[in-house]
């Protein structure tokens, strides 16, 4: 009888631990890569509750020890982060780790700190992110960037990676054959807009199968370790794309042709087959899909992102069908998984308002019955927020997120104001129904701090004092409480201008002219921020990110140098009295600026084109036809997007190598055509030069990098000094 009760007990016991005690395994692991000279300081520990909430303190009797007390593992890595941070003044950037340089023993908390975060969710990436930003990387960059998000306090990750192996095994289910499967699937640099349904089929070659296998690895290992560091993996389900031979081999499921994405992409590229999920083949494949998935990443996560009309149109407004697509949809999911909840990106609601109307907007969420089985990205929070038109997305659980930026590109830009006031003054409105804050960037580019402010808002209720926020910041970020007063007091005015854009006609990260197809018109005033920033010298430092920075802050004022230069060019070219020699003379300094800028560049490692180009090519190893097919993906991305530039430059890149091999190669063609003109009175056309420009990208995307004279792969001159020669000319 004793026996048994002590049993009893100790089996309620071993139940609890089993269902609610906390792993901290994986944030030891954590201080293990980062930090593995204090790996004996940390301790942690659980806290009753729930929520996200942390309580740092000394550890008794032990000199140097730190206990992290937490209800969840997301808030013992913040907890973690916010000692590094506040007491250790080092930090983990996407230049690199500079934990390790937390001082030994760690100082003494005194008074314990505790914090807690004002929303469930926070989450990070857009499915394009895994196509401007990380679509060659390998598990070294994804582990930085995992702990970076884990640290800040990230609990809903996105997790794209592997999609296509248990795709491909759900179409050969159904009895698909590889090559009609091959028709449908993008390149490596293309896969997010194959998995949105905006594109179908490759240009220059098939998918490799070698690619989907590598990557479902990969996949294994990032999903692994977002588990083990307390992030709940935001996982992809069966959207009903399907490749365009499903409609023959079924002719009697519903299945529609989608709509055209953007308009230089013809139908065999665009206008995806759509398999609607009222149809019984649709739950099928969902259920599929879903088993595979579960048996290959584990059982880590009820939340998936699905979204079929991401810049593609419903193929009808009719209210009945909208609600039965998604009430299909949401029936799919819950028939394998039972706590299900959908994530969708809200995009197309601001993209295309004509369309979704509120009426339509509401038919198509309540075809998901309840509130918490939805999660949707107001993804434009910061510019075009829809939750206010929507009233909440008629109460459905939704995300206040940061664009911030277009196609990757490179601009210094952000609104500390709006994203520190815009989601307390969203959480606090009436009847809100937001439950997270996160970033939606579609390339993750340079300025870091406006990524900061926000996960670092979603830990404190009253907006952030940015004067007093951005100087920390600096601090950290240079590693030195005596850091100069000249990068202070620079990086004030950088949050008070280039980082206070409230301009409604720059709405988002902004691009140098440089980057455009070579053209007279329609080039300038498209974007209109001008940095005032005055670069500051010193010689404090061998910091890593002060190098960045200066780096950063000098390629921002060439690139709006560079437009002076246009303008002034145009100018010329339209005026009777201006001779050929003017226009080279005109030509030549910009090519000059353009050639600095690349050298500026080459400095330093992350701003290298050979480093999109080697992470590429790390895939191939010795298979030298997969190499080339690889490299022209990463080439054709950033420049053409699209077998004939069908969205010609809108992931441009501010890149050594880039510049001086594609951009100054195009305006040096420009400027000859203009030379050219001049002398014999002929009128500019741009069909014709915009023709010989696109012959040129053909040519250049399928060239190989190493080939040519300059071609390296590595570094060259120091940042410090190339800046300081560059802007003694140009600044
Ligand atoms: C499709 O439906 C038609 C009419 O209901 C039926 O005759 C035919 O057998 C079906 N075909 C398939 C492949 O199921
Ligand atoms: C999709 O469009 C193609 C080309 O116009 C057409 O042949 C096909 O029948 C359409 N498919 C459906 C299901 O409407
Ligand atoms: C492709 O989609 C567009 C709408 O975006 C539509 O007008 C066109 O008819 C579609 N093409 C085919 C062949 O279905
Ligand atoms: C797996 O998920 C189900 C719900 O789908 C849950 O009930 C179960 O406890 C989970 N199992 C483990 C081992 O975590
Ligand atoms: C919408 O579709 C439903 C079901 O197919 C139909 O009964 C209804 O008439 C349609 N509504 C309109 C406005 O076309
Ligand atoms: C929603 O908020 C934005 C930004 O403040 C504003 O421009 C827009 O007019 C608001 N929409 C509605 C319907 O209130
Ligand atoms: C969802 O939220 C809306 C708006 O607040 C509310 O009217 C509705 O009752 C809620 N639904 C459920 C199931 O709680
Ligand atoms: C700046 O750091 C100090 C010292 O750690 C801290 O008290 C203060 O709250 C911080 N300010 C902000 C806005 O983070
Ligand atoms: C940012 O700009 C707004 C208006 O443009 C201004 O009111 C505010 O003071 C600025 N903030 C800073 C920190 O300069
Ligand atoms: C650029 O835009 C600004 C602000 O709208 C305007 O004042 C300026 O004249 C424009 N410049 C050119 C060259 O179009
Ligand atoms: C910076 O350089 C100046 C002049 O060369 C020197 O006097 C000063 O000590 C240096 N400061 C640091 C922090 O190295
Ligand atoms: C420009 O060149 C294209 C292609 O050669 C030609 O079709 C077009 O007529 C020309 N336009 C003008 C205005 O001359």
């Amino acid at each position: 009888m004793k026996r048994s009760l002590l049993k009893a007990v100790l089996v309620f016991v071993g139940f609890l631990q089993v269902s609610f005690a906390l792993d901290f395994s994986g944030i030891h692991g954590l201080i293990q890569r980062r930090l593995p000279q204090h790996t004996e300081y940390f301790t942690f520990g659980q806290l009753p509750g729930s929520g996200d909430r942390y309580i740092i303190g000394d550890t008794e009797g032990i000199t140097g020890g730190i206990t992290i007390s937490c209800t969840s593992l997301s808030a013992c890595s913040r907890g973690l982060y916010v000692y590094l941070t506040d007491f250790g003044n080092v930090d983990i950037w996407w230049t690199g780790s500079r934990l390790d340089q937390l001082e030994l023993p760690p100082l003494p908390v005194g008074t314990p700190v505790s914090g807690e975060a004002i929303v469930p969710f926070r989450y990070h990436f857009n499915t394009v992110t895994f196509g401007y930003t990380t679509a060659f990387w390998d598990f070294d960059k994804w582990s930085l960037l995992l702990d970076w998000l884990a640290l800040r306090g990230v609990n809903i990750p996105l997790a794209w990676i592997g999609y296509e192996h248990i795709l491909i095994e759900v179409y050969r289910e159904v009895g698909l054959s590889d090559a009609e499967i091959a028709d449908f699937m993008s390149g490596p640099a293309f896969l997010p807009w194959n998995r949105f349904g905006n594109i179908q089929t490759s240009w220059g070659g098939d998918l490799p199968m070698q690619w989907v296998e590598d990557q479902f690895f990969l996949g294994k290992q990032i999903v692994g370790r977002m588990a083990e560091l307390g992030m709940t993996p935001v996982l992809p389900a069966f959207t009903g794309f399907v490749p365009r031979a499903f409609a023959s081999h079924f002719p009697n499921a519903s299945v529609v042709n989608g709509s055209q994405w953007i308009p230089t992409f013809d139908f065999k590229r665009t206008n995806d087959s759509f398999l609607e999920p009222f149809d019984l083949m649709f739950s099928a494949m969902q259920k599929s899909f879903l088993q595979k998935q579960k048996d290959a990443f584990g059982n880590v996560s009820h939340i998936y992102t699905l979204d079929q009309y991401n810049e593609n149109l419903p193929f009808s407004g009719n209210l009945t069908y909208l609600h039965d697509v998604s009430s299909g949809t949401f029936a799919s999911l819950r028939a394998v998984d039972p706590q299900a909840v959908w994530m969708m990106q809200g995009w197309l609601f601001f993209l295309q308002a004509d369309f979704w109307t509120n009426d339509r907007i509401e038919s198509y969420l309540s075809g998901v019955e309840g509130n918490d089985t939805m999660i949707i990205l107001d993804l434009y929070s910061e510019n075009q927020p829809q939750w206010n038109r929507t009233n909440n997305y008629f109460g459905k659980q939704w995300v206040w997120c940061h664009l911030h930026g277009l196609g990757g590109t490179m601009g210094l830009e952000g609104n500390l104001e709006e994203l520190t006031n815009g989601p307390i003054d969203a959480l606090r409105s009436p009847g809100s129904s937001m439950k997270g804050m996160g970033s939606t960037m579609e390339g993750q580019e340079g300025n870091e701090l406006v990524y900061d402010a926000l996960l670092d808002q979603a830990w404190s209720s009253e907006p952030l004092d940015i004067p007093d926020y951005v100087d920390n910041w600096t601090v950290r970020r240079y590693l030195d409480r005596e850091v100069p007063s000249a990068a202070r007091e620079a990086w004030q005015i950088l949050s008070s201008t280039v980082y206070n854009n409230t301009d409604p006609d720059v709405p988002a990260v902004m691009k140098g002219i440089l980057e455009f197809r070579p053209a007279l018109t329609g080039l300038y005033n498209l974007t209109s921020l001008i940095p005032t920033m005055i670069p500051y010298h010193t010689n404090s430092t061998l910091i890593p990110e002060y190098r960045y920075d200066v780096l950063s802050v000098a390629r921002q004022l060439l690139s709006n140098r560079f437009n002076d230069l246009y303008l002034d060019l145009v100018t010329q070219f339209n005026s009777s009295s201006t001779s050929p020699k003017d226009i080279s003379t005109r030509g030549s300094r910009m090519i000059n600026l353009l050639k600095d800028l690349d050298r500026l560049l080459y400095t330093n490692e992350n701003f290298l084109f050979s480093t999109w180009i080697a992470d590429a090519l790390q895939w191939a190893g010795s298979n030298s036809s997969y190499a080339t097919y690889l490299e022209y993906n990463a080439r054709n991305q950033l420049t053409l997007w699209g077998p004939d530039g069908e969205i010609n430059d809108y992931a441009s890149k501010q890149w050594a190598g880039l510049v001086g091999e594609y951009y100054v190669k195009r305006w040096e063609m420009f400027l000859d055509y203009l030379v050219d003109l001049k002398g014999s009175g002929e009128s500019y056309n741009d069909t014709v030069i915009a023709q010989q420009l696109l012959d040129f990208g053909k040519a250049w995307d399928v060239e190989r990098w190493g080939n040519g004279e300059d071609e390296t792969f590595g570094t060259r001159g120091d940042t410090l000094q190339v800046a300081s020669e560059v802007l003694n000319i140009w600044g």
